[in-house]
């Protein structure tokens, strides 16, 4: 009997420091830094001790991959990395191979940038990874590889660590890596010489954020700008959504606690200072395209997920889509109507999942959901190199 109480006693007492913990956990995270270690876990670079300026580490070929910095507007210099597709790399190979290696000076004096440049049919994809890890972790090389993959003599590769990843210098912020992203795009329209229409944005879970933000920037300028197309992989609807949902790691539920009180959840999310607002950017710089003269080119949106994606589940693609149909659609549609309309056109795979495209004359939406894939090593997969290829209008 004794027994039994004490340890109903330590029960009851773990409980109680565990719900204290989590109550303090909570409120540790309305404050604003640690929300934004939270949310961009940047000094989690998970490529420890290694060198981001050698790129053979991640199973590049010798000078494959020119590593470079970038300088942004408000001063912060920003890693980068050109990768060189597989076909044009061969053509060049004794050339690229008697090069100096490791970090360019001066990106301008290497072949690959004069590659780039100098072909009036390269190709370039802009590449926004997602939180923490740099230019080297995880499937972000096996992934740089599947850009180039439909056209291996045409697809150059550009990708950043935003300002505080890997070795480029400052702290991240939702404005601050908007900056990036543009400096990114001005310096591949200007110095590289790359016309939009030639550009393919491609972003995974956080890099969506960032390039939502971007391209409704670019299309809101007095002079507007439309890349030729945008691959969106894993993306999320907003951070107050994300909250809900979101997996540390794919495994901890961290609100789910709170999520079970939409109020509390509510609460808490006035707090929450980083908003990446990406279902309502998508929505008006959809509805800003359909309204712009038949000069442009049109948009061109795929968001891919897969069904076994822990880390952000499928449904935030779900409500993007939603929003971007009902943004093309003068009078608008319920999120029902349109699950019924896609249920009736959608395109089955089977174990490859389904696919659903909507068009209207001034452009495309396209949703794929794969049924494996999970959260980051999809990236990797021909279904990102054929969305890639087809965001491409001149490779059709
Ligand atoms: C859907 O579009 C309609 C018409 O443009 C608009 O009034 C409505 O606010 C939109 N719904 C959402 C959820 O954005």
């Amino acid at each position: 009997m004794v027994a039994l109480l004490t340890s109903l006693r330590s029960t009851f007492y773990g409980l109680l420091a565990s719900t204290g913990l989590y109550a303090l956990f909570i409120g540790l995270l309305t404050i604003p830094v640690l929300q934004d270690q939270v949310i961009y876990l940047n000094r989690v670079t998970l490529t420890w001790f290694q060198d981001v300026n050698i790129p053979e580490q991640w199973g590049f070929l010798r000078n494959q991959v020119s590593p470079f910095f970038l300088k942004t507007p408000d001063g912060e210099s920003l890693h980068a990395w050109h990768i060189l597709p597989l076909g044009l790399y061969q053509q060049h190979q004794t050339a690229l191979t008697d090069e100096p290696h490791g970090l360019a000076s001066d990106i301008k004096e290497r072949i690959s940038f004069k590659l780039l440049r100098d072909d009036p049919s390269s190709l370039l994809v802009l590449y926004f990874h997602g939180a923490a890890g740099t230019l080297g972790s995880g499937w972000r090389p096996p992934s740089y590889r599947a850009m180039s993959a439909g056209a291996p003599y045409r697809i150059h590769t550009l990708a950043i660590d935003y300002r505080g990843f890997g070795a480029s210098s400052g702290s991240p912020s939702e404005e601050g890596l908007l900056t990036d992203a543009i400096t990114l795009a001005e310096w591949a329209m200007k110095e590289a010489g790359i016309p939009p229409s030639r550009i393919v944005i491609f972003a995974q879970s956080l890099g969506t954020a960032v390039s939502l933000s971007l391209i409704h920037h670019m299309a809101t300028r007095p002079e507007p700008v439309l890349f030729s197309g945008v691959v969106l992989v894993a993306p999320f609807a907003d951070v107050e959504s994300l909250t809900a949902t979101y997996r540390i790691a794919g495994t901890i539920p961290l609100l789910d606690p709170v999520a079970r009180f939409p109020r509390l959840l509510c609460w808490l999310n006035t707090f929450i200072k980083t908003k990446w607002p990406s279902k309502s950017k998508l929505a008006d710089f959809i509805r800003r395209c359909e309204d712009m003269d038949q000069g442009f080119s049109g948009y061109d949106i795929t968001m891919i997920h897969a069904e076994d994606d822990y880390n952000i589940p499928w449904s935030h693609s779900e409500q993007l889509f939603w929003h971007a149909v009902n943004a093309s659609m003068p009078r608008g549609i319920t999120f029902e109507d349109l699950e019924e309309e896609k249920i009736a056109s959608r395109v089955n795979n089977n174990a490859g999942g389904w696919a659903v495209e909507r068009r209207t004359s001034r452009g495309v939406i396209r949703e794929e959901i794969m049924k494996y894939g999970l959260h980051d090593r999809i990236m990797s997969y021909p279904v990102v190199s054929l969305a890639v290829m087809r965001a491409f209008h001149t490779l059709r």
